[in-house]
């Protein structure tokens, strides 16, 4: 006998698919025409957090270890920017449902209480694996963020917070930067030399400037002792901890030291991956920030200043974790840091040919 041949049909379970839909509504029997728009967008947001999850899952298992292989860079880069990608289309499909007008929203809102986009899942379950920590969320009605979900749903999240995080397995990864100690060359030491010197060339230039006034010169230079007490912060073991313990800072001072080598010498063959990594990691940041002032946007303009239907602030609660939800800031941070190219200590010669590509195939 012959297997009938595969369907598109089948292969995709359409059948399925198609039939996950079922307006409130429409049950109690006067169908309100916007209901569906509002199932198949949060059922497509879903599928895509199911398809960002996949991609996390794969780049957390090729990091853990005290080993992430050379070639394995290139395809989490790959698998970054496919999350990227897929951020993006989330934040543009805000606009589909902003065809519904807040009049229409409001003939099937009382539906569905009180069910909210608090308690999914799979959005706790990304933020959670990138490295959001509970003690960083906003409070969600003075209670924390699980208490909304029950049953299998919240054993699920809280596993997830218990899981080694993207954020922790990036920083045990820059934390072993090699290079920043090369024979006779201490990036350290080279590194706090050239910003000393640009912030004492910045102060003279200052102090010599005469389109300034006495007043315009005091504020100037009372702006670059900051700069360079930020600076200082990096350097000195005991003041960058009180940034870390003063919650200023969340990744070590070891991490950053490697993280800011990378990104100084990001035109070195060997570092362009691990910077395409970096970037994109502050692009994954910057686009879920973008998605929650989206979102919240979105909500002020269909309920205004109402309480969502998960019981918050609703648009305030939303607009602050924008403002605080940020999981990769330190490395966004690290502009702070960044000197001028023509600035950069010159790596030594053997070093430079460490970090020319020969290095992977001369080995
Ligand atoms: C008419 C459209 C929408 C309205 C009025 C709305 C409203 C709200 C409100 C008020 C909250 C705060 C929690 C609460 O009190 O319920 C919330 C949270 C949330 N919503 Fe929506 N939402 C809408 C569309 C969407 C869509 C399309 C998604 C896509 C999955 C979504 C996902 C979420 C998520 C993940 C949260 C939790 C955010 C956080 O705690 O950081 N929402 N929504």
């Amino acid at each position: 006998m012959t297997k009938d041949k595969l369907s598109y049909g089948e292969y995709l379970q359409i059948d399925r698919l198609l039939n996950l839909q079922s307006p409130k509504s429409k049950e109690i029997g006067s169908e309100v025409h916007d209901e569906m728009l509002f199932i198949i967008i949060h059922q497509a947001y879903e599928l895509w957090f199911k398809q960002i999850l996949h991609e996390l899952d794969s780049i957390i298992k090729m990091f853990i270890g005290n080993y992430v292989q050379e070639e394995n860079i290139g395809t989490v880069v790959g698998r970054l920017d496919r999350i990227i990608e897929i951020q993006k289309l989330l934040i543009n499909q805000v606009g589909i449902l902003e065809t519904m007008t807040p009049m229409d929203f409001l003939e099937f809102r009382d539906l569905l209480n009180p069910a909210s986009g608090f308690q999914s899942v799979q959005f706790r379950e990304i933020e959670n694996k990138l490295g959001m920590t509970s003690s960083q969320r906003i409070k969600f009605g003075k209670q924390r963020y699980d208490k909304f979900l029950e049953g299998d749903d919240r054993k699920k999240v809280l596993e997830t917070e218990k899981e080694t995080s993207l954020f922790e397995l990036l920083e045990k990864w820059l934390e072993r930067t090699p290079f920043l100690q090369f024979e006779g060359f201490n990036f350290w030491n080279s590194y706090q030399m050239a910003v000393e010197e640009m912030i004492n060339k910045d102060m003279d230039r200052i102090s010599s400037n005469p389109n300034l006034d006495d007043s315009a010169q005091k504020v100037s230079l009372q702006n670059y002792e900051t700069i360079k007490r930020t600076y200082e912060a990096l350097f000195n073991e005991k003041k960058y901890q009180k940034l870390m313990n003063d919650g200023h800072r969340r990744l070590s001072q070891k991490a950053t030291r490697g993280a800011l080598f990378i990104q100084l010498y990001r035109d070195e063959p060997i570092l362009q991956l691990p910077h395409q990594l970096l970037t994109h990691l502050v692009d994954i940041d910057h686009l879920l920030t973008s998605w929650r002032y989206r979102h919240s946007l979105l909500v002020f303009r269909m309920i205004g200043v109402k309480i969502g239907t998960g019981g918050s602030a609703g648009h305030g609660y939303l607009k602050k974790t924008a403002e605080k939800h940020s999981i990769f800031r330190d490395i966004s941070n690290l502009s702070t840091y960044i000197i001028p190219r023509s600035s950069l200590p010159e790596l030594p010669e053997e070093l430079k040919k460490e970090l020319g590509f020969y290095y992977t195939h001369g080995k």
